[in-house]
């Protein structure tokens, strides 16, 4: 409702002008001092808006607020416009303004959405925003972590997208660093072929072959010793160490890919290697600016604000005594190029940071360098967007029976898994049948649906409790539950109701109904909100509001068997809850189903 919202506070603007300036003290009488704090009412008796902005005047205008509100009340009783939106106001407690929408006005902005294939939801003023997400490292398990990242950035870009943000969607891999010396030595001792033939092995489990190579690198003083040359003959670009490190890269890249293609992620790969010939103008950089110095030997930035134990600033390592570079590093010439206007940057407003709340610290850090250093317009924002850490349901952190960390493609699989042994049990108990390739779509979009709601919905700040039984129930806060709703609409449809049937003026008159109207006419604020926010269960808990406001609506009110105008009055707002339940799953990145 926020074109309404933006009406009334103007009428209230007015109006509190007017009342005031009549009084004597005029002096103040400057239209900014008087915010109506015009909010959501608090409760659904209240109205639908509230204006708080009587109370703190009382004092200045030596007048018990109650009255100012009078006064106020009167002056906007006499706006036409105001009168066409809204009942007549009452004033409650010591000196709230309720406000409460008129019927007529409801079904109008209902009209609207019908109409609109945003659903209400305006194009922002478009800007370019970053962000930086699922960013796995090479050769290593992508796991659970990543998984979150990738969820959450997801949906973040598809909701800005939504707005008509220019996105660029980056994932920042884990493609250099010391490791690949000691991949690289493994490589070229067992199986050197490798290098000089095409497709010579297949490395398979990478993650496996981590290990083999960290075991020995842990044993045997001359393969540590031979490791160490390699990273020094990688970073000098030789050719062979590059061709093994393009092998390793490929391998790894495959198997993420097989992830994304699961989840529907698309994302840019720009790894950190991306940013290797940028690094020695950084610490240039830096010196220029006068923030390095040297500490034991290592280059460094102390932070101001951020002090250790010792109660000493902080400092973060730009180069070690060695001459090598560090995460750091690769991430203060990442952030200076996606500030730096195009070509020779992304030209970026906004950056977002999707990573676990470990390294919250770290990020404070590399905005701090960044805005001291003055790579970050005086426009633009920077955030991290920090999540918590997945539990098992024993509260611990997510392992296999065996105390393996969990593979992703096995966490995605057993749900899948579970969603088609659930759905079988189902069709059993309702005497239903339905083909293979039915159960196998259903299953497929449900375990998947379940696993990346069962990620958003959380408040991501919070760890979080994974576990099949409650992602997957068909009851609660759950993708099932939400993709059940759709169902039901969907029903209605095949059983004869036509959702876009338009023949009649639309007439409302059930609670149930006013309810539905109301909770429909909140997505483009929640939208809003997740855009500046960036908390996606926000959004969660709103679809989940409005299904359970439709499910009890569906239960209560006759649609179908209704005489119009109410019939088709029904349908339409059966098909806006299926329209806005869609979108809104659809930014989550869940697709949606016709029958389950
Ligand atoms: N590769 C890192 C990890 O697995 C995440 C990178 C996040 N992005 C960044 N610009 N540092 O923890």
């Amino acid at each position: 409702m926020l074109s309404i919202y933006k009406n009334l506070k103007e009428c209230l603007h007015d109006a509190f002008q007017k009342a005031l300036s009549e009084q004597e003290i005029s002096h103040v009488a400057s239209k900014s001092l008087f915010d109506p704090q015009l909010v959501n009412a608090s409760r659904p008796e209240f109205g639908d808006f509230q204006a708080n902005g009587a109370l703190p005047l009382a004092k200045e205008f030596k007048l018990p607020p109650r009255q100012i509100a009078e006064l106020v009340v009167e002056q906007l009783i006499q706006n036409q416009i105001f009168s066409e939106l809204c009942e007549k106001p009452e004033i409650a407690g010591a000196g709230f303004i309720n406000l409460r929408l008129k019927k007529k006005s409801l079904t109008k902005e209902i009209k609207v959405r019908l109409k609109d294939k945003r659903l209400g939801i305006p194009k922002a003023k478009s800007i370019s925003v970053v962000i930086d997400f699922s960013s796995p490292n090479i050769a290593k398990e992508m796991h659970v972590g990543h998984l979150r990242s990738t969820i959450i950035g997801d949906s973040l870009a598809r909701i800005l997208e939504f707005r008509g943000h220019k996105v660029i969607r980056l994932n920042h891999v884990g493609d250099w660093g010391t490791q690949f010396g000691m991949l690289i030595s493994y490589l070229k001792l067992v199986a050197p072929e490798a290098l000089t033939k095409a497709n010579a092995i297949n490395i398979g489990d990478l993650v496996a072959f981590y290990k083999e190579a960290k075991q020995r690198f842990d044993l045997d003083d001359d393969f540590q010793k031979q490791s160490r040359k390699e990273v020094v003959k990688l970073q000098n670009g030789d050719k062979d160490s590059l061709k093994a490190w393009e092998l390793l890269c490929n391998q790894s890249r495959q198997e993420f890919q097989k992830i994304y293609n699961l989840l529907d992620i698309k994302i840019i790969e720009r790894g950190e290697s991306f940013y290797n010939p940028y690094l020695k103008e950084i610490i240039k950089d830096l010196q220029n600016a006068g923030l390095l110095e040297i500490d034991e030997g290592a280059k460094c930035v102390f932070l101001s604000g951020v002090t250790g134990k010792d109660g000493k600033a902080l400092p973060v390592i730009v180069q070690k005594g060695d001459g090598g570079f560090n995460y750091s590093t690769t991430d203060l010439a990442a952030i200076k190029y996606r500030f730096s206007p195009t070509p020779s940057g992304d030209g970026a407003n906004r950056v977002i940071y999707v990573t676990d709340a470990g390294q919250a610290n770290h990020f404070k850090g590399i905005f701090q360098i960044a805005t001291r250093a003055k790579w970050i317009p005086k426009t633009a924002r920077v955030e991290h967007v920090p999540f918590g850490v997945v539990q098992g349901e024993d509260g611990k952190k997510l392992k296999t029976r065996s105390g393996e960390t969990v593979r992703l493609s096995d966490l995605l699989d057993s749900s899948i898994q579970r969603a088609e042994d659930d759905l079988r049990q189902r069709l059993i108990d309702e005497k239903r049948e339905e083909s293979e390739s039915f159960i196998k779509e259903v299953s497929t979009t449900v375990g998947l649906a379940a696993v990346k709601y069962a990620d958003l919905s959380q408040n991501r700040i919070s760890n979080y409790q994974f576990s099949y039984k409650k992602m997957l129930a068909l009851q609660g806060n759950t993708a099932p539950y939400l993709l059940y709703a759709l169902v039901r609409i969907a029903g209605i449809a095949r059983k004869g109701g036509d959702l876009n049937e338009s023949r009649h003026e639309l007439e409302f008159n059930e609670p149930q109904e006013l309810k539905l109207i109301r909770e429909l006419l909140k997505f483009d604020e929640i939208i809003n909100e997740v855009e500046e926010e960036l908390l996606p269960n926000r959004l969660c808990g709103y679809l989940f509001e409005l299904s359970q406001i439709f499910n009890r609506f569906y239960d209560q009110v006759p649609i179908l068997k209704a005489k119009n105008p109410y019939r088709s009055s029904r349908l339409s707002l059966c098909k806006l809850t299926a329209d806005t339940l869609k979108l809104g799953l659809h930014l989550l990145g869940i697709p949606t189903l016709a029958r389950m």
